[in-house]
């Protein structure tokens, strides 16, 4: 029938034949979602397989063993691919990914230029696994990214924003400083996710993310991945998952699948609620500090406008002590304190509780869910008043 479109799939053609972009909102809700067959559920449900049926040879069949793939997985590396524009491969979680693309590539005598202040989980790899294999790592804080430290280096790695700091730097500037001087580029989005940064567009190699926050957004799961648009780095990448072993379990895969369709929507109010949270404490004297990228007269505003569709649920303050910041979230009754973000429960901690960071003991990383935006900023000011010396 003429002028008719294929069931599932949405119109995107508009007057004079032009393809119209979809949205974001309209991306996440499809992405890696197959167009279906009549009776088909629109995203299949998980496959749970060790051994498929393989009869012949090892190549007869997309699928012949559980640590090599699973259809669960392609659907939603095709999802993720999509968002972050590249070929995605999905690890059991950030740290696996991280580690996917630091170990294997770094030999010693490599050099490795990454941020002094990343996720400490990140730096744990550099310092503890790579050094000592003869790997020099050069750290520099992410705001001061320096293009010089890139002469000799094989790969450099930025985090922006940095957790916990909220510091961002040029991906577009240091990814071509960085392959004028020979280097790869890889970023960890994880404070950004797809929908608010897309650093492959930006000149870097790899984007690598933890997606137990924001992208799957309930606290349930925990998972990670790296996307390329280089075929053999994607290979490397799933020859490494393959044979080391750190692949995802299938339920956490489609469950992140899953939840994926209303990332578009609850990253709305988490952001909505992050830079009014961030606006109320800025107008505050007993809070010392405040960084949110968001926010105009943040030392990162002009570089996160630039680079960044949307600032993120994150935000850190800083409160005059350790003991102030504990009795602040010991009168919160609606933030939940806990480590990790992203999610739609507003949760927060104090970073310093944990070694390694550089933050001030006062310092507070605060993560803004789905609730109500004027539910969360009057439980944060009554806690802040509540917590007054
Ligand atoms: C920036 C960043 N990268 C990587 C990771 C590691 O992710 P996962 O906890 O899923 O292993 C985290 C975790 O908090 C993170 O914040």
């Amino acid at each position: 029938m003429a002028g008719a479109r294929e069931p599932g799939k949405p119109d995107r053609r508009e007057a004079g034949g032009r393809e119209r972009p979809l949205g974001e909102g309209t991306r996440a809700v499809r992405a890696g979602v197959p167009p279906g067959a009549q009776g088909d559920p629109f995203l299949p449900g998980p496959t749970f397989a060790a051994p498929y049926h393989l009869v012949g040879d090892v190549d007869a069949a997309e699928y012949v063993y559980g640590r090599y793939g699973n259809p669960t997985w392609s659907a939603y590396e095709s999802a993720l691919g999509e968002l972050e524009g590249g070929r995605a491969v999905v690890f059991s979680s950030g740290m696996a990914a991280v580690s996917a693309l630091l170990l294997p590539r770094l030999r010693a005598s490599d050099v490795l230029v990454a941020p002094s202040d990343s996720y400490r989980g990140t730096r744990t790899v550099c310092e503890e696994l790579l050094e000592p294999q003869g790997v020099r790592v050069r750290l520099l804080p992410t705001a001061e990214q320096d293009t010089a430290t890139f002469e000799g280096a094989k790969l450099v790695w930025l985090e922006t924003p940095s957790n916990p700091g909220l510091d961002v730097c040029d991906i577009r500037a240091l990814a071509d400083a960085a392959h004028a001087a020979g280097a790869l580029v890889a970023v960890d989005n994880t404070f950004a996710t797809p929908l608010a940064q897309r650093p492959l567009d930006l000149g870097a190699d790899f984007t690598v993310a933890s997606a137990s926050k924001m992208l799957s957004g309930h606290a349930d799961l925990i998972l990670g991945y790296v996307a390329a648009r280089d075929p053999e780095h994607v290979a490397e990448l799933r020859h490494w998952r393959t044979e080391t072993g750190s692949v995802p379990g299938p339920f956490e895969v489609w469950l992140a699948h899953r939840s994926l369709a209303t990332v578009a929507l609850r990253l709305e109010r988490q952001c909505e609620t992050a830079l009014a949270l961030a606006e109320a404490l800025s107008a505050r004297d007993d809070v010392l500090e405040v960084r949110y990228p968001g926010l105009e007269g943040d030392p990162a505003h002009a570089v996160a406008s630039r680079q960044m569709a949307r600032f993120g649920p994150i935000l850190g303050f800083t409160l005059e002590s350790r003991e102030r910041a504990e009795r602040f979230l010991a009168a919160c009754r609606l933030v939940i304190e806990a480590t990790s973000f992203g999610g739609v429960h507003t949760s927060a901690e104090r970073r310093g509780r944990w070694p390694g960071d550089a933050v001030p003991e006062g310092f507070i990383r605060f993560s803004a869910g789905c609730e109500d935006t004027g539910d969360v900023i009057a439980d944060v000011l009554q806690a802040l008043d509540a917590s007054a010396p």
